[in-house]
């Protein structure tokens, strides 16, 4: 693939894996990319790479520009695999002893990922300056967003910062930047908060805030993954803001699993129930929904309720995996409502309850519990606990 020229001497030299449609239990469902960035200065740089598989596309990319042995350092802002798995490669292309320039975590992390490699670690100092001849690059400590090693790297004269995982998506496309993507940039970039980020909100509001009193100006975001910030970085910037802030909408969610549909009678019933508040609702079918796309649902909800008809005594095996996922991420400032149908035992909603309450969700009491097929009576009873959750959404944040 031809590199992508983003400024003079700067090109992405990254690749695209059009075919991905699980990561690591996030469902890629138009792709992603791999992206790595070239600067050419009197020293060139090569910032991250790209998953093994595709290490031989990214040096015939680079080759395209110049011989790869011409480079002179590289920079790894993070080592999870997919931006470091090309790096045996490319340091037997390069050569083994050229300077590897990370976080001190970054260094600890790529012994422990490639033992056997005895690279020239060069660690580095939040804030710490590397002159490339013309140009400064300047490292940002970055630590948990989303690793321990993670670092973003700016570069001062042009203004771009290479954000690593920050401010990415997964995205594939020949089209390259934000002035060129379509409306699906936003939906794939708050996908990518949702399930990469969202745990880590208090941090990231707290970088955000160091780099805004730090003055630094930024043109233009080169993430890791998907497209590039070039024409309005401040949309991203100000999404990311809103984000962290779990600022809710006024909106729910009404997610379930169901067995003989008795659950799901209930799930649309207590929908309708929030609806007639004027509170925007959507009920999801785990079944027919992957986690991830659940989880952006979830992330600017106010209120999240959730339904499990019981099986074996436990919480249906779909909706404890949604709630753990959930529960991982750290979604917060909930309203939450649990209810589900059962036959005999009936667990499940005190089980559904206790999760969400252990995620410091305000839960709407008291949760329907229905046996079998609701009937009249209980469509009722699930219609008014929508109405009250309804109710605590217009009321404000939980
Ligand atoms: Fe795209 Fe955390 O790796």
């Amino acid at each position: 693939m031809k590199p992508t020229k983003i400024a003079d001497g700067i090109y992405d030299v990254g690749v695209i894996d059009w075919n991905i449609r699980d990561f690591h239990g996030y469902s890629t469902d138009r792709g992603t990319s791999y992206n790595a960035f070239l600067i050419v200065d009197k020293q060139v740089a090569l910032i991250d790479t790209v998953k093994a598989p595709f290490a031989d596309q990214l040096i015939a990319n680079i080759s395209q520009i110049m011989d790869p042995k011409k480079i002179d350092m590289v920079i790894s802002n993070h080592t999870e695999m997919d931006h470091s798995g090309a790096l045996p490669r490319i340091m037997h292309r390069i050569g083994e002893q050229k300077p590897l320039f990370c976080s001190k975590m970054g260094a600890r992390n790529l012994a422990g990922h490639f033992a056997g490699a005895a690279w020239n670690y060069q660690p580095v100092a939040d804030g710490q300056e590397l002159a490339l001849g013309d140009r400064t690059l300047t490292f940002i400590e970055t630590r948990m967003i989303h690793w321990p090693d993670s670092m973003f790297t700016y570069l001062k004269e042009d203004r771009i910062l290479f954000s690593s995982d920050g401010f990415g998506q997964h995205y594939a496309g020949f089209e390259k930047f934000d002035d060129q993507a379509g409306a699906d940039l936003m939906r794939q970039a708050k996908k990518y908060y949702a399930n990469i980020l969202l745990l880590y909100a208090p941090r990231i509001l707290a970088l955000l805030e160091k780099v805004a009193a730090s003055g630094i100006r930024i043109d233009m975001i080169c993430p890791d993954h998907g497209i590039i910030w070039r024409k309005n970085p401040g949309t991203i910037i100000e999404a990311y803001l809103k984000w962290s802030r779990q600022i809710p909408e006024k909106r729910a969610v009404v997610v379930y699993d169901t067995m003989w549909k008795s659950t799901e009678i209930m799930a649309n019933a207590i929908a309708e129930g929030i609806s007639s508040t004027g509170v925007a609702v959507k009920p999801i079918h785990i079944r027919s929904s992957h986690r991830s796309d659940i989880m952006t649902d979830v992330l600017d909800a106010a209120a999240v309720v959730v339904g499990s008809p019981t099986l074996n005594n436990q919480i249906f095996p779909t909706v404890a995996d949604v709630l753990t996922y959930m529960k991982g991420l750290k979604p917060a400032s909930k309203i939450a409502g649990a209810f589900g149908s059962y036959g005999w035992s009936g667990e499940a909603v005190k089980l559904v309850a206790e999760e969400l309450a252990a995620m410091k969700f305000r839960l709407i009491e008291p949760p329907p519990r229905i046996q079998y097929v609701p009937d009249p009576d209980d469509m009722a009873t699930c219609m008014a606990y929508g109405q009250k959750i309804g109710e605590a959404v217009m009321a404000g944040p939980a």
